[in-house]
């Protein structure tokens, strides 16, 4: 999920790039902020400036960021220090960090980086276009007019005219429905940097849908922190809109993320199982720990027994459910028996995926001051006995794909070392299940990208399926 620059540090070849107005924007963390960043290049490109892919051929680099854990957060700083270069062979390149840890640090980060010209907050992107002029323009400026700061917004709000404006929307794109977060999980730092909750009108996301749905999206991925407490002007929640987008959009699949168990309810499962032509079988549904006295300390609001009740009840609804997971390992106080509670909860919902962390005290947040913090050395051996302990299953589960048909929506062209055979195009795609598959199509197949084909497994493997196409569907 976190996309990261080659380890090494950069330096222009030609003296003259890097003079214009390119602007190449890195982008770490979730889902808001790939979405973010793809809204970013729209806004400037409408300004005149021009997206690059390389930070060489950039007067401009942004650095989208990621406050969730240590290790992203420190990733920015390295990858702020590997630009270094460039700007002692190109004082005019201006580099400017915005995402969560913008949002956070605010002005703090220029004062402590020398090398950072501009940073901006999570919901003020439509300011960058003025902010990058306003550089601009302080460059021809004499040497004692200038000011470095650049006023940058920090407050929380809805800019709706930018949320239209994916500029890459492929077949498969994000919708935001809610911003912020209000359930302060002792241990997460969202709320803090993307601030209170907040839906989105249905009539702007209608619209959304709508207009993305004319530029070519089949896939649409419903996104918030916690998408299950939507709840727009007019009183309509999740299950409602995801009923109303099924019926009255041409969109062919419906996913969402992120679910929050507590607000997960039968409603919602209902609407899941009686669209299966649109909205997929496929549920994201974090527990972060299988023992109850460590949710509580985490403000999750739900026991184990709750969260596996509600698993329950989502299985019978939705027989063909394919579920994947988020989890802490070493949250402040957690023992042995404890950790335990959480491999046995893997076992029993029988994850397909899961996502696992090692717990990283964040600024701000209560854990970070709880007193009983588990050692490093703790929380990486139990992270490595839980990937270890799903893994056999993970297995298990992707081979029972093998030999079965799965309806795949055509992402795009595939290239790698391994050629397909003589007069074959391969392609990727996903299934309803969330599985990227690789697969082979003959090159007479028009128009693939888009459309949505039955391919038959013939490898499967956890993170990934290849298969055989044997049939198309339109
Ligand atoms: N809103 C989503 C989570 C967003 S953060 C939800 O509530 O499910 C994505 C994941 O990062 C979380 O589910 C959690 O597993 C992990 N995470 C968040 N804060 C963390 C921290 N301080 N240390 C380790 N992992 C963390
Ligand atoms: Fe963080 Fe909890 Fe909100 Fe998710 S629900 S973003 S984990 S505070
Ligand atoms: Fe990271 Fe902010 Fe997303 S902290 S996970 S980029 S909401």
């Amino acid at each position: 999920m976190e996309t990261t620059i080659e380890n090494q540090a950069f330096s222009y070849k030609n003296q003259d790039i890097g003079n214009g107005r390119g602007v190449y924007i890195s982008t770490y963390g979730c889902q808001m902020n790939v979405n973010d960043s793809d809204r970013m290049y729209s806004l400037l490109e409408m300004a005149n400036f021009t997206p690059v892919d390389n930070p060489l051929e950039a007067s401009v680099i942004i650095i989208n960021s990621c406050s969730i854990r240590e290790k992203p957060v420190h990733k920015v700083y390295s990858e702020v220090g590997k630009y270094k270069r460039l700007k002692d062979q190109n004082p005019k390149l201006k580099i400017g960090i915005g995402g969560c840890v913008g949002q956070q640090e605010k002005d703090k980060l220029i004062k402590n980086q020398p090398l950072i010209d501009f940073v901006f907050g999570t919901d003020t992107i439509d300011t960058l276009p003025d902010i990058l002029q306003n550089l601009i323009e302080q460059e021809s400026k004499r040497k004692e007019e200038k000011s470095k700061i650049v006023k940058a917004g920090f407050a929380h709000r809805d800019p709706y005219h930018v949320e239209t404006l994916v500029r890459n929307p492929g077949v498969s794109t994000f919708v935001n429905i809610t911003k912020g977060c209000d359930n302060f999980c002792t241990f997460c730092v969202v709320p803090f940097t993307r601030g209170r909750e907040k839906s989105r009108p249905k009539t702007h996301i209608m619209q959304d849908i709508q207009t993305l749905a004319k530029r070519g999206v089949k896939e649409i991925t419903l996104l918030g922190q916690n998408v299950n407490s939507y709840e727009s002007e007019c009183g309509t929640n999740l299950a409602q809109l995801m009923k109303s987008i099924a019926v009255e959009t041409p969109i062919e699949r419906i996913r969402f993320t992120t679910s929050h168990p507590k607000d997960f309810d039968q409603e919602l499962m209902d609407v899941i199982a009686q669209h299966p032509d649109k909205i997929c079988e496929y549920i994201h549904l974090p527990f972060q720990s299988g023992n109850s006295r460590i949710l509580n300390l985490m403000n999750r609001g739900y026991t184990r027994e709750e969260y596996l009740e509600k698993i329950a009840m989502i299985k019978k609804t939705i027989p063909n459910v394919v579920l994947s997971t988020d989890i802490i390992c070493g949250f402040p106080g957690e023992t042995e028996e404890e950790f335990q509670d959480t491999l046995s909860l893997v076992q029993e919902v029988g994850y397909e995926t899961i996502f696992a962390f090692m717990y990283s005290p964040r600024p701000n947040t209560k854990a970070a001051k709880f007193e009983d913090q588990v050692p490093e050395e703790v929380k990486s051996e139990r992270l490595q006995r839980l990937f270890e302990s799903h893994n056999k299953m993970a297995f298990e589960l992707a081979r029972a794909y093998e030999n079965r048909v799965l309806d795949i929506l055509v992402e795009k062209k595939h290239d790698d070392d391994d050629k397909p055979r003589e007069g074959m195009i391969k392609y990727s795609g996903r299934s309803r299940q969330n599985k990227l598959v690789y697969f082979e199509a003959p090159e007479a197949e028009q128009g693939m990208i888009g459309r949505t084909v039955n391919v038959k497994i013939t490898k499967a493997y956890p993170a990934v399926f290849r298969g055989e196409m044997v049939g198309s569907i339109n």
